[in-house]
């Protein structure tokens, strides 16, 4: 059987699903799923439907496997956010577009990203930055730069967001006057960028965002090259149920049409999460059970980073090869604990499985594409992880046509 570690490129072995996995080998360590043809399905979505240019957000998981995924369904731009992301992008995918939309940079960062890697696009959103990359990207000659395209990153609320982003990056209405006009005498394309916080559950989060982008265009008089809405498209997990993605695009290309920018504008989103968030999902393993507390093999500084820090709730299969136990009986609240030593390796959840689980079992945590497997630390000797491919669907899909039907439940047991 092929075996890797998480972001190494062997053959992957294929499996119908995860309880084949476990049939198979019944792992010692976690399983991280892979799912291309879900990463895929989301990635023709967003070329195919957004009306308007779509990046991926490198941050909510690098894996080259995944970056080759989007690049062959379309994706041609990607949001990176420091030089090892450059790196990893520009030698997995040598002809990709890369944004460095990070509005705290090095020196040596954006030197080594305009001059060796090809970067022509930055994120700013003071004037200490916008000196900083002109300064680094000026000749030997002294010959400042004249092919950057300079996004300036305007602070917007995160009031529909399930995670906020609205407190460290972005400048006020008040400064934005100030530096447009300033990074429009620097940039030969100049552009707007924001992010409304991850998983935002109204498309209404947008158009608050879009009339920011107005005011600021209006106070500071300068011709608008190019606006990006940024990410925070959301992705289903149980307790949180957004819009389908068609209401957020269109939301989204009715404001902008009506934004006073350049007749040549463009507009970009940046998604992490909703591009890749059905890619992974993870078989773990109960090594104790303590009342309605479950000890698995992976956790806070695992994939379940999230899990643990701000409470995301993922859903949960058990993979139970025992036809001599109905499993799919009383659905109980549990939460985990992760390997490590740590009382702070800990997942409330709760997360609904059937009463039945024992030590020996195995879970399937779903959703763990976006800021779940990207998160591995192999803190305490834990993290070792085989990575295989499942053939079947993730656990639930924003891309399956079948997004306006109610869901029945938030936990799905296997009937096997
Ligand atoms: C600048 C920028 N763009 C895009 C993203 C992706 O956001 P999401 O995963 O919510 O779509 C992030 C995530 O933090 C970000 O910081």
């Amino acid at each position: 059987m092929l075996k890797q570690t998480v972001w190494g490129s062997l053959e992957l072995h294929h499996y119908p699903d995860a309880l084949a996995v476990v049939r198979a080998s019944s792992p010692e360590q976690p399983v991280i799923l892979n799912r291309p043809h879900a990463a895929a399905r989301a990635a023709r979505f967003f070329v195919d439907k957004f009306p308007g240019r779509s990046l991926y957000a490198v941050k909510a998981n690098p894996s080259p496997d995944l970056l080759r995924v989007l690049w062959n369904e379309g994706v041609t731009h990607f949001d990176v956010a420091s030089i090892a992301e450059v790196r990893l992008v520009r030698e997995t995918l040598p002809q990709a577009t890369l944004c460095f939309m990070h509005p705290v940079k090095t020196p040596s960062a954006i030197r080594e990203a305009y001059a060796a890697h090809g970067v022509r696009v930055f994120s700013l959103d003071s004037l200490e930055e916008l000196e900083k990359i002109v300064t680094a990207t000026t000749g030997d000659d002294g010959k400042a730069a004249e092919d950057l395209t300079l996004c300036v990153r305007l602070r917007v609320s995160s009031e529909y967001s399930e995670l906020s982003l609205a407190s460290k990056f972005g400048c006020d209405l008040t400064e934005a006057r100030d530096l447009l006009q300033a990074t429009r005498q620097a940039a030969d394309s100049l552009g707007i960028c924001f992010h409304v916080g991850s998983q935002s559950m109204s498309p209404h989060a947008y158009v608050q965002a879009m009339d920011r982008v107005r005011a600021a265009i209006v106070d500071a008089s300068v011709l608008v090259d190019i606006i990006d809405v940024g990410g925070g498209f959301p992705s289903i997990y149980p307790g949180m149920e957004p819009p389908p993605l068609e209401d957020y695009f269109a939301i989204i290309d009715r404001t902008y049409e009506s934004l006073p920018v350049s007749y040549s504008a463009e507009l970009w989103c940046e998604p992490g999460r909703a591009l890749c968030a059905e890619y992974n999902s993870m078989i773990v393993r109960v090594d104790k059970r303590r009342g309605t507390e479950l000890f698995i093999n992976d956790g806070a500084y695992g994939a379940l980073f999230d899990a643990a820090h701000v409470g995301w709730r993922f859903p949960v299969k058990l993979l139970r090869d025992d036809t001599m136990v109905d499993i799919t009986g009383a659905l109980e609240p549990f939460s985990f604990y992760g390997p490590t030593c740590d009382d702070m390796d800990h997942m409330d959840g709760p997360f609904e499985l059937p009463a039945v689980i024992k030590a020996g079992d195995y879970i399937e945590i779903g959703m763990l594409g976006a800021y779940g497997a990207a998160m591995k630390t192999a803190f305490n000797g834990f993290g070792s992880t085989d990575v295989h491919v499942a053939n079947d669907e993730p656990m639930a899909s924003q891309y399956r046509g079948d997004r306006r039907d109610p869901r029945v439940s938030d936990n799905v047991v296997s009937l096997r």
